[in-house]
């Protein structure tokens, strides 16, 4: 390894590293987004037309079945439990009297006949509600009953055996829907709890839209997320949050794409929706959340839009050109909402919805993963637009199949490079940057991981990423952003694989891909130097960092792709050229300015490993004992 440290390429892209949040795997509803019922507004089994020809199949996982075709006529997420065989009740779902016009269904609960004790309706969250000893958690619905029941009930939450962990009297008063607020708080630990509502009384009576936060949500916003699973990303050290998708945004229909303007506001406004990704979506977590998410982890802010085309290209419900206006509408209403004066129309919402000053988004995409001349033609349109009000908003180009040739006379600032592919490609094309037009636009790999062949979601895959990666960093002049996906699955609802962090209820693990994320972008110089690996194969990957003679740290980022041991370093360069500055590697101190050879091994099995070297002036005595070394 060769670094020219006279010859400084350029300074470091600080938004090398970012997030690409989808909702796909139940990344969003249950998952980070806090709240603990499912099925809270009783709407999960409305599906798409499509959907019921075509048993919407298209992006689940091999074998799976949705748990709604798996038991027809039953209700996600909710059960009858009668405490005597012979009580007669049941549950459905009614159309009639709904709460507004976007819940247009709720749960009635009909209680024929109560023998001796008790009769519940209970839900069992995402796969057991998650309860923790002396937590509060705040719990909202709405009710109504008929004439003939009293209205009391005994809402609880209770462990798997069903004992009660928390119990509060509630009374339904109206046979008009009615808003009720209640605090629970749990006794005892449990990982799969419920929430269940009992009576002992005959009659009937309605519920809607039932939710359940824990108080203590990432910095305790309301409506807020999950603590521990924020933790995960913030650890990673983003510098930007690219939302909601992905597919998710574009949907197979209109029913199915992302529309802002349905995410925000009060909850029991916002619409749901099904989402591509085989599950429907609250929108709890809408467009301001988001926002809110990004400012919360300091993260610049990237909006991906539906620009009127469905998921890559598939057989759908494109959007006429004719009727393109109304999303390019939505697009500039989006902005205006996150950065507009709140003397705007759309900056007046944001201000009643909690946040007066902007948000400063700074990147809008346009489209995902979209291609052809159908997206040509839409891509000039959105482009126009946002320049000709916001020329501050930096767009993105959707995709990039053939370098150069379709963004062919169209402006275009960045193209977002999608790659999803097996070992050998990403060794393989760990230096395609190396080589790629300086003067056209920058580039995004805003998607990739290693997904096909032996090893996707393992330390094998995890290693070739990281080969590819340092060729981003080595050309980070013109790959200025990048990140992995997805990011999130939920064990239970996984419609992708691999990702990056897997977690159930209570709990979350991350993949080796993971801590490459984190490696690379924990150790970021200022500027890239020159460098040169001579190996003895095919593909080496390097990435030198900074110059000593200015600063004391060099970051080093080299991958070992083979089975075997490798030595990689010899220090005689850096002795030779900075004689009496003692250098500290892997622990190893090296004081002498004569020549000499120090190799560090790279072990095999572990195969990544991020190096610092730091540069001591052994002039300084209080450095001369200090002993530094990192190693993840
Ligand atoms: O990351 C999963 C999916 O892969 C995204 O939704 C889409 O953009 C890509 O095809």
């Amino acid at each position: 390894v060769t670094i020219d440290t006279n010859h400084k390429k350029f300074p470091v892209s600080p938004s090398l590293y970012g997030l690409f949040f989808e909702e796909i795997n139940r990344a969003g509803d249950g998952g980070i987004y806090a709240e603990l019922i499912r099925n809270r507004s009783f709407e999960d089994t409305i599906i798409p037309d499509r959907c019921e020809v075509e048993g919407c199949e298209l992006h689940s996982p091999a074998g799976w079945v949705s748990p709604f075709e798996e038991a027809p006529g039953s209700i996600p997420g909710w059960h009858l439990r009668k405490d005597a065989e012979e009580s007669k009740a049941s549950i459905s779902l009614d159309e009639n009297d709904p709460l507004n016009s976007e819940n247009s269904l709720s749960l009635r609960v009909e209680l024929e006949d109560v023998v001796d004790k008790e009769i519940s309706v209970y839900n069992e969250g995402f796969w057991g509600i998650p309860l923790k000893k002396n937590e509060k958690y705040n719990l909202s619905f709405y009710a109504k009953k008929d004439g003939n029941f009293s209205g009391n009930l005994e809402i609880t939450l209770e462990n798997k055996k069903g004992e009660k962990l928390s119990s509060i009297p509630c009374e339904i008063t109206s046979e008009n829907w009615e808003k009720y607020e209640l605090v629970l708080e749990s006794t005892a630990e449990e990982p799969e709890g419920v929430l269940a509502f009992s009576t002992s009384d005959k009659g009937t009576f309605w519920l809607e839209f039932v939710s359940l936060f824990p108080q203590k949500t990432f910095i305790e916003r309301k409506n807020g997320l999950r603590p521990d699973l924020v933790k995960r990303v913030a650890d990673l050290e983003p510098k930007f949050l690219r939302f909601p998708g992905g597919c998710f945004v574009e949907g197979f229909s209109v029913e199915t794409a992302y529309r802002w303007k349905k995410t925000i506001g009060d909850l029991t406004q916002r619409s749901s929706h099904w989402t591509l990704w085989n599950y429907r979506t609250t929108n709890g977590l809408g467009y301001h959340e988001y926002l809110q998410m990004a400012e919360d982890l300091g993260l610049e802010l990237m909006f991906v839009v539906n620009c009127g085309l469905t998921c890559q290209g598939r057989p759908g419900e494109h959007i006429p050109l004719e009727d393109l206006d109304d999303w390019i509408q939505d697009m500039l209403d989006a902005i205006e909402y996150a950065n507009g004066p709140i003397t705007s129309k759309w900056g007046t919402l944001r201000a009643e919805n909690g946040h007066p000053a902007p948000f400063n988004m700074k990147y809008i995409e346009i489209g995902n993963e979209n291609f052809g001349t159908e997206y040509n033609v839409r891509y000039k349109r959105f482009y126009d637009a946002v320049k000709a009000k916001y020329p501050e908003i930096i767009t993105i180009w959707n995709t990039h199949w053939e370098v150069g040739t379709e963004t062919k006379g169209l402006p275009v600032e960045i193209v977002d490079e999608h790659f999803y592919a097996d070992f050998d490609y990403y060794v393989m094309y760990s230096d395609m940057y190396d080589t790629y037009d300086r003067n056209g636009p920058k580039v995004y790999v805003g998607e990739y991981a290693m997904i096909l062949g032996e090893g996707a979601g393992k330390l094998k895959g995890a290693i070739s990423e990281a080969a590819f990666m340092t060729g981003m960093e080595r050309n980070q002049d013109i790959v200025t952003m990048s990140s992995y996906a997805p990011l999130f699955a939920n064990v239970q609802h996984t419609n992708w694989t691999p990702n990056l962090i897997y977690f159930n209820g209570t709990n979350s693990y991350v993949t080796p891909s993971y801590h490459v994320q984190k490696l690379f972008a924990e150790n970021r110089g200022d500027i890239v130097l020159e460098s040169k690996v001579e190996t003895e194969n095919r593909f080496p990957s390097f990435n030198g960092g900074m110059s000593f003679r200015e600063i004391d740290l060099l970051n080093i980022k080299a991958i070992n792709i083979s089975s075997d041991e490798k030595s990689l370093f010899r220090s005689e360069y850096l002795t030779k050229e900075q004689p009496g500055t003692c250098l500290e590697w892997y622990g190893l101190r090296i004081g002498d300015s004569s020549w000499k050879d120090y190799t560090v091994d790279m072990n095999a099995i572990i195969g990544l490993q991020g190096l610092k070297v730091r540069f001591l002036d052994s002039t300084k005595e209080w450095q001369q004992n200090y002993f530094l070394w990192e190693f993840d």
